[in-house]
């Protein structure tokens, strides 16, 4: 029980279990990783997949031709896919004022270059998403960046790179990836909702959806749940980054589960009922505090935990009590439109409608609630 099966489509960014873990304070605790054992290392835990960023290819080598080959012989060694890979558009000091939304237009343009490199390369893994996480695109100063004109060029790029897509015929759509700030002191398109809004700009609005991160929005203080429902809701939900944070804090990053784990429940719940077909990805660092060894312990507690929280949403939903503390709750009355089939608004002048008397009505949530908590807590 419990055991990651490539069925489960986990994947995991080379980034994740590759992050040396250099943080502003401090430098690396552990060496570079080479790719191709990251590759190994996660096919023998049971993941289904591996996402990269451009540049964590060349983590242990620099020719990037030869990188690119040992990469592609350990995923056929292996079995493992390649659903998403994304452009390193933020550790370069060039892109120290954004990529897309840099001030300095050469660095607008090369920006785009190197996307259009890496897409190349997405597509001939087969890789059918493409992540847009802009850590750079922001400011520290509202003097320093004119929002308006930074948006028109985010959307140019968006545009040009759909357009590259279409040209090229890549079976490819992208996914932004919002976060309120970190490492810009501000970063635009910071939470599901501006994300969603800005999409519907585009010319090509089909071809872009999201990449929700359980801690960015948590970052936000908002409530992750309702932010993948509203996604989910738009047709929007391209791809997910799974981890775990405590609340509005630097981006911690953690283990799936090892930050609001009530939230994280609910989550898998929604994910598993809610029409989610896409890979699991966790974007997680393996703590500072660990050793190699540990990075691979970190791995399979993501996988884990995933399958912990799929297996007590299922029996939450299968639970008799539950059932009718939902029934209790009204909870599957709000699918009821509010008129009915051929009624209008003149229509509602016929309800024999008590609002006083309702408003005795309580909704038992508190009990839906502890039976919620119960199954997460192993005792139902
Ligand atoms: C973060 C971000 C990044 C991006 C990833 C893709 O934690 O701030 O999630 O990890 O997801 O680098 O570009
Ligand atoms: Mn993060
Ligand atoms: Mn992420
Ligand atoms: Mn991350």
């Amino acid at each position: 029980m419990y055991e990651p099966t490539p069925d489960d489509r986990f994947t995991f960014g080379l980034w994740t279990v590759g992050w040396q873990a250099r943080d502003p304070f401090g430098d690396a605790t552990r060496a570079p990783l080479d790719p191709v054992e990251s590759v190994h290392r996660l096919a023998e835990l049971g993941a289904y997949g591996v996402t990269f960023h451009d540049d964590d290819l060349l983590a242990v080598e620099a020719d990037r031709d030869r990188a690119i080959a040992a990469f592609r012989k350990a995923l056929a060694e292996t079995g493992l896919k390649v659903p998403m890979a994304t452009t390193n558009l933020f550790t370069h000091p060039v892109f120290r004022d954004g990529a897309f939304t840099s001030n300095d237009r050469d660095v607008r343009r090369y920006a785009l270059r190197k996307v259009m490199r890496n897409l190349d390369l997405a597509a001939s893994l087969g890789a059918r998403t493409y992540v847009c996480w802009g850590g750079r695109e922001g400011a520290e100063s509202d003097a320093a960046k004119d929002v308006r004109a930074a948006l028109a060029r985010y959307k140019e790029a968006l545009d040009l790179l759909c357009g590259y897509v279409r040209e090229r015929g890549y079976d490819i759509r992208f996914a932004i990836e919002p976060k309120p700030n970190e490492p810009r002191g501000d970063i635009l398109l910071p939470t599901i909702g501006h994300a969603l809004a800005f999409i519907g700009e585009l010319e090509h609005p089909d071809m872009v959806g999201l990449n929700p991160e359980v801690g960015h929005e948590q970052m936000a203080g908002l409530n992750f749940v309702h932010g993948i429902a509203q996604a989910l809701w738009h047709g929007k939900l391209f791809h997910i980054d799974l981890n775990g944070q405590h609340g509005p804090r630097f981006d911690q990053d953690l283990i799936f589960g090892h930050g609001d784990v009530m939230s994280a429940f609910f989550l898998v719940d929604l994910l598993e009922h809610g029409g989610y077909d896409g890979p699991r990805h966790f974007d997680y660092k393996p703590l500072r505090t660990e050793d190699p060894s540990d990075v691979w312990v970190s791995a399979a507690a993501n996988m884990r935990t995933y399958l912990i929280l799929r297996e007590k949403a299922r029996t939450f939903r299968a639970d008799p009590e539950v059932r009718d503390a939902l029934r209790a709750s009204r909870v599957e009355e709000l699918a009821l439109p509010s008129l009915n089939r051929g009624e209008t608004l003149a229509d509602l002048a016929g309800d024999d409608f008590d609002p006083d008397a309702a408003a005795q009505r309580g909704y038992h949530f508190t009990h839906l609630n502890q039976l919620a908590l119960e199954h997460l807590l192993g005792v139902r």
